[in-house]
């Protein structure tokens, strides 16, 4: 059966609010990482909602026996940010899946070329077979940083069915891209924004998330 690219923007006022505190140019840097940590809390929570595996089980509370649903503790999480600024999700969606590995990937734009160069790879040889892995990439923007990272994903053995983008501000260029070489992938994102400049920057966007968590 063919597949299509899932993309979800859902509908939360927390999303809208901390969004729009990230967009304005007078949030202060460190405002603006707070509005990126929280944007990583929320989104991660709601790209959970389908994808997190439990378990039925009981437990005895002080008075009962209580059926509960628990986390299945069998299944391998992982965290993947892409630096630099994959880093500012990562705590908010690092609290909510505190025993998720955390694996680090650094991919540069060139911002003449506008494609990506790869200067940190933390990922394992191989993954272990049904890891649900949480992809942190706030700006998809020409999709050419993303898409080199699932290159490396794909090829350490990750099932794009268990992967779930969390992006903060997503263009149609970077959407079209996945949608053609991944049609398996799962995207929760804050806005979609229509264009992109001559420079590749999202418009109207938030501008360079990594200068402006880091104040750079
Ligand atoms: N990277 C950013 O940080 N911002 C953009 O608008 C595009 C790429």
């Amino acid at each position: 059966m063919a597949s299509q690219l899932r993309v979800y923007v859902p509908e939360h006022p927390l999303i809208k609010h901390w969004l729009g505190v990230a967009r304005d140019e007078n949030t202060p840097p460190v405002l603006f990482k707070t509005a990126m940590a929280e944007l990583g809390r929320w989104l991660t929570y709601e790209a959970g909602r389908y994808w997190l595996p439990t378990v039925d089980t009981e437990v005895t509370t002080p008075l009962a026996i209580a059926k509960a649903s628990l986390i299945d503790p069998q299944i391998p999480f992982v965290i993947v940010p892409i630096l630099r600024a994959g880093l500012g999700l990562l705590e908010g969606a690092q609290g909510l899946l505190p025993l998720a590995k955390i694996y680090h990937l650094g991919l540069v734009r060139n911002e003449t070329t506008l494609e990506p160069s790869l200067y940190l790879n933390k990922l394992p040889e191989q993954f272990a077979p049904g890891t649900h892995l949480l992809l942190l990439d706030p700006m998809l923007a020409t999709g050419n940083t993303i898409m080199a990272a699932l290159d490396l994903l794909m090829a350490r053995g990750i099932d794009a069915n268990l992967i779930r983008l969390v992006s903060v501000v997503a263009a149609p260029s970077a959407l079209q891209k996945l949608s053609n070489a991944h049609p398996h992938l799962t995207i929760y994102t804050a806005m979609i924004d229509e264009q992109l400049n001559d420079r590749g920057y999202i418009v109207p966007g938030l501008g360079d998330a990594g200068d402006r968590c880091f104040g750079t």
